[in-house]
């Protein structure tokens, strides 16, 4: 991580997409603190092996949800983030919190949005029938994992697939999906525009694939 775009990421548990953003050569960000509500995360162990600034901000000593965000938001802007980064941050943030972050925050979530909003997205794929499963990285606004998406990944679903298979062939392409978009935002590729995902000089009407995506983020100069 060599770049000077600043990024803030906020996980609740093992931190592997932490793991992938960290260990990126020559990317354009650099992760600039990890946040944690939980005191046993193991993402707090990376961000002090990669020697990156940590906190845990434990929301069982807050009294509501309110005042645990207030004390988030408060952590969250004293690193001064060009972009926040939710990656396995399992807490439902208020709609004052995401106001503070318009357009500066990002959240990964296993499925193709929209398909699957909310947890076990591996489990309802299945039960669902679906064929393929995926990532997505959007743009978080108030409602629940329903702002513009900006990229996926895609991954065939086969007949032996379990949800736990499914996780575990998914983790990989998450780790490249959200590296990729991370990149692209921080070499101003990709931006939020009123409510909307713009890519260069147009507006995003598809998601962009993981694969092409790459090509843009080697492609780009500088
Ligand atoms: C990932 O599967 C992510 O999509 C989901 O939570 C998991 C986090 O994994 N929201 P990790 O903590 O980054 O290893």
């Amino acid at each position: 991580m060599t770049g000077d775009y600043r990024v803030v990421v906020l996980a609740s548990g093992r931190g592997s997409n932490l793991g992938a953003l960290l260990q990126k050569p020559d990317a354009r960000y650099r992760v600039v603190g990890v946040v944690c509500n939980r005191p046993d995360a193991a993402a707090l162990t990376r961000a002090r092996e990669h020697a990156v600034a940590s906190q845990c901000i434990d929301h069982r000593d807050y009294a509501d949800r309110e005042a645990f965000d207030a004390a988030l938001a408060q952590c969250v802007a004293s690193l001064r983030p060009d972009l926040v980064v939710l990656a396995g941050f399992m807490r439902i943030l208020t709609p004052t919190f995401i106001q503070a972050f318009a357009g500066r925050l990002i959240n990964l979530h296993p499925s193709l949005l929209p398909r699957h909003r909310g947890l076990e997205t591996h489990r309802r794929a299945l039960e669902a029938g679906d064929t393929e499963h995926g990532a997505s990285v959007h743009f978080v606004t108030a409602d629940l994992d329903a702002g513009p998406v900006i990229m996926q990944a895609h991954l065939p679903i086969e007949p032996h697939d379990d949800a736990a298979s499914l996780a575990q062939r998914l983790l990989p392409l998450e780790h490249q999906l959200l590296v990729a978009c991370v990149e692209l935002l921080a070499r101003g590729s990709v931006e939020w525009h009123n409510g909307q995902v713009l890519v260069g000089e147009k507006l995003l009407t598809v998601p962009l694939r993981l694969e092409i995506a790459e090509g843009i983020a080697c492609d780009s100069p500088g």
